[in-house]
Formats: C-alpha cells, sequence, structure tokens
C-alpha cells in the first residue's frame, strides 16, 4: 500500500485546534442559529446540548479511537481493524457524506468571500435591513457570482489539502481559532446591550417544551454531528494524525466544549440583534448575513469589526472545508493509490461538479429542486439528518461491539498508561445508550414512528 506522510500533530493543542478547526465553522456561526431559530429556540438549545454531551462526545472519541489505532484514512481504517468484513462500507459513506457536505458548505463559503468584499468596501455602511435583504437575495440570483466565489473558494481548500495539511493548519488553527473567540465575545457583548436585546436573549434561553417533538429532535441531533464534524470519519482521518501518547478523551471533550461554546455565543450574538431590528429568528439565512452586518453599523469601529468577522469566518469555514476534503483525498490516495495532487484535482473536479447545482438552486424560480426542496436543502438534509446519524450510529457499534472492552481500554488508557476512571460509563455509552439513542430519534424523526 503506498504510504502517505503522516507527520502528526506537533503537540497536544495543536491537536485540539485542528479538530476545533474542523468542528468549529458555518456550522456553528451559520447552521447553528438557523435550526435553533426554526426549531422553537430555547428548547431546542437544551435538547442540542444533552446531545451533545451524550451522543456526540462519545462518537467523537470513538472515531478518535479508529483512527489512532488504525492510522489509516476512513476506509482503510475500517479495512485494517475488520479485515474482510462489511464494515468498510461505513468508511465509504463517510467518504461520500464527506462529498456531499462539501458541495453545499462551499456555496455558503463562497458567501463569506463576497462579504469580505463588500466589508472591504464599506459596503453595508448606513443600510437599513429592507437594502440589506434585497441586496442578500439580489446576490442569490447572481448565479455566476456564486459559482465563481465557490470554485474560488474550493480551489484555495485543494490548494492547502494538495500542500499537505498538517503544519499548515496545526500552525494556523492556533491563532485563529482563538481570534474567532474573541471578536464573537466581543459582538455578543454588544448585542446583548443593544435596545429590545433582551427578547433575543429569552428566545434562547427560556425553553417553550411544547415546541418538542420527532423534527425538533432529528434536527438537533443532525446539528449536533454536522457542528462536531462527527459520524463521517473525517475525525477518524485526524485521528490518524494523534500521537500514540496523547489522551484521546480529554482531546475530545475540548474540541467539543469549544464547539459548542462558538455555537452559543454565536447565537447569543444573532439572537439578541434579531429581536432588537426586528428580524424573524425564523430567517434562515439571512441571520447572519443581514442582521450582523446590521449590529456592525451600529457599532464604533464597527468598519474594521465588519472586515474582521467575515475574514474569520471564511478561515473558520477554510478549515472546515481542508477537513472534508482530507476525508476524500486521503482514501484515494491510500486506497485507490492516486498521486496527492491527481487526487485533490479530481477530489475538487467532482465537488463541484454537485456543487454547481447546490449554488445555482438558491436563484428564484430555480429548476433545481427536487422533492419540494432545493437541491441546496436537499443535500443538507441527506447529510445532516440521514448520513451523519446512520454513520455515527455504526461507528459507536463498530467501537463498542466488534472492538470490543479490550482493545477500547487499550486505547482510551494509553496501554495502561492513563488513568480514566469513568472508562466503564464511557463504554456503556458507546456499547448501549448512543447506538439507541441515535436509532430512536432517528426513527422518530422521520416520521417512521410517532
Ligand atoms: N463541523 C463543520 C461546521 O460546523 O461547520 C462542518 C463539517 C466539517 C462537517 C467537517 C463534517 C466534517 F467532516
Amino acid at each position: 500500500m503506498a504510504k502517505t506522510k503522516r507527520d502528526a500533530f506537533g503537540s497536544k493543542i495543536g491537536i485540539i485546534a485542528a479538530a476545533a478547526g474542523s468542528a468549529v465553522g458555518l456550522g456553528n456561526i451559520y447552521r447553528f442559529p438557523c435550526e435553533l431559530g426554526n426549531n422553537g429556540g430555547a428548547a431546542f438549545l437544551l435538547v442540542y446540548l444533552a446531545i451533545v454531551l451524550v451522543l456526540g462526545v462519545p462518537v467523537m472519541l470513538s472515531e478518535f479511537i479508529i483512527g489512532r489505532r488504525s492510522q489509516a484514512n476512513a476506509v482503510g481504517s475500517f479495512k485494517k481493524l475488520a479485515p474482510k468484513t462489511f464494515w468498510p462500507i461505513v468508511g465509504f459513506m463517510g467518504v461520500f457524506c464527506g462529498f456531499v457536505i462539501l458541495a453545499f458548505y462551499s456555496t455558503v463559503s463562497g458567501w463569506t468571500l463576497e462579504y469580505i468584499c463588500k466589508s472591504l468596501m464599506n459596503g453595508f455602511h448606513g443600510k437599513d435591513l429592507a437594502i440589506l435583504e434585497q441586496e442578500f437575495s439580489d446576490f442569490h440570483n447572481m448565479g455566476w457570482k456564486n459559482v465563481m466565489w465557490q470554485a474560488f473558494f474550493i480551489f484555495m481548500t485543494g490548494f492547502v489539502v494538495f500542500k499537505g495539511v498538517q503544519k499548515g493548519i496545526e500552525k494556523y488553527s492556533k491563532i485563529l481559532m482563538p481570534m474567532l473567540l474573541v471578536i464573537l465575545m466581543v459582538l455578543a457583548v454588544r448585542s446583548a446591550t443593544l435596545p429590545g436585546a433582551k427578547e433575543g436573549l429569552a428566545f434562547l434561553f427560556h425553553p417553550d417544551f411544547s415546541k418538542l417533538n420527532g423534527e425538533v429532535l432529528i434536527s438537533a441531533l443532525g446539528q449536533v454531528f454536522f457542528s462536531l464534524s462527527v459520524g463521517m470519519g473525517a475525525l477518524i482521518t485526524y485521528g490518524s494524525y494523534i500521537q500514540k501518547n496523547d489522551n484521546l478523551a480529554t482531546t475530545a471533550l475540548s474540541v467539543t466544549l469549544s464547539d459548542t461554546l462558538v455555537a452559543v455565543l454565536a447565537g447569543i450574538v444573532i439572537f439578541p440583534a434579531a429581536f432588537s431590528f426586528g428580524v424573524q429568528p425564523e430567517a434562515g439565512m439571512g441571520l447572519v448575513f443581514n442582521t450582523l452586518p446590521l449590529i456592525f453599523n451600529q457599532m464604533t469601529g464597527g468598519y474594521v469589526f465588519c472586515l474582521i468577522f467575515f475574514v474569520l469566518l471564511a478561515v473558520a469555514a477554510l478549515t472546515s472545508t481542508i477537513s472534508l476534503l482530507e476525508v476524500m483525498v486521503a482514501y484515494l490516495v491510500e486506497e485507490i493509490h492516486i498521486k496527492r495532487k491527481w487526487a485533490t484535482v479530481f477530489a475538487c473536479a467532482a465537488t463541484m461538479c454537485l456543487g454547481v447545482f447546490a449554488s445555482l438552486s438558491l436563484m428564484d424560480n430555480t429548476p433545481f429542486v427536487i422533492g419540494g426542496k432545493t437541491v441546496f436543502d436537499g443535500l443538507d438534509f441527506l447529510s445532516s439528518n440521514i448520513l451523519l446519524p446512520v454513520g455515527g450510529m455504526l461507528i459507536v457499534i463498530f467501537v463498542g461491539w466488534y472492538l470490543g472492552k479490550k482493545k477500547f481500554y487499550e486505547e482510551i488508557t494509553n496501554g495502561g498508561q492513563l488513568k480514566i476512571r469513568i472508562k466503564t460509563l464511557i463504554l456503556f455509552i458507546i456499547k448501549f445508550v448512543a447506538p439507541l439513542a441515535i436509532a430512536i430519534i432517528f426513527i422518530r424523526g422521520l416520521g417512521l414512528f410517532n
């Protein structure tokens, strides 16, 4: 088998920054507020947090275990750990899912570039909500412009992945992720002190449980998996770069905590401002791209903040798209034995072929609608609400039941060197609680059994 260079992550902080770089992205700042707004606010947040803790951490840990133990890509890892079984199919599903996510994720990633240019030219200054909304919608209708930015973003992703990810990602993630956090905190304070912000905070923090139903549960489950980058092998691939003496459990916990913190902070930035400016919480895509420029308009130094914010959003998206592309490229290089360069070109071209339809499906009167959903929403739904939960469930079943207790303890304690007091509890969750809970939420969410 062709050996790829696996210069492992250099430091514990580096691993956390890189895995958090994959996890923290548009999912936190853009998708999370959309989902929360559409699913009733605080009740969604509570369910989200519960799922992060009970299901997100164990699935992430399981992926790290599979990756580090096998030292291989998403498909190869199952081939190595479970030769001559059907398990590699789970890896294939992951590679396919990465392809699907990247196809629509790159659409929104492209928008961040357009919005960087707009902020550079002070293009939001003095504009009210109606104008911003109109411009946002006009932009969607310029199909070619969306596709151009999308292609450019995929090109940048390909460039980094081709150059070799580890040094680049580790180095930049360590600086940029903390910067993003600080900017979000400043924005959160500004937003929460706007007139009328209280209502937004109440929407975020006072749950109305009558809003809970199967659909909310599956949306929360999908959002957790999407946001944490679990269920599709991205963290199996990154796990294969983690060193043998690193503590997998605390790494998983730190990544999860940072990711969740960024999502909640994004909520605190968006909703108070949305209520203050009279934007509907269900406004979907417009929440970030219209509401935030409104806050910046109100701030001293708004021009600079606006620019920095969209740059960081683009960077957050980039560290995520890199991990998505890396899943495909690592597979092509190690399993199909294609040179890294051609693997990257092929993966980018294939993604673009599907991605074009995602971008063009957001135009008014678009023909790219399937079963009442735009291609963009369809790909989002297929990956987040179907492929990720099913993938996550199979991954925990694999670790809990196929790898088994002995190997699980070996990995989580680094061959007996670490003392993990709750390892029995974690194994119990991975073996029984997580697969069952995911299955139930999944079946209910699809409305198969109400
Ligand atoms: N977690 C990323 C986000 O929240 O934006 C999206 C993502 C990246 C999902 C990588 C899956 C993945 F493998």
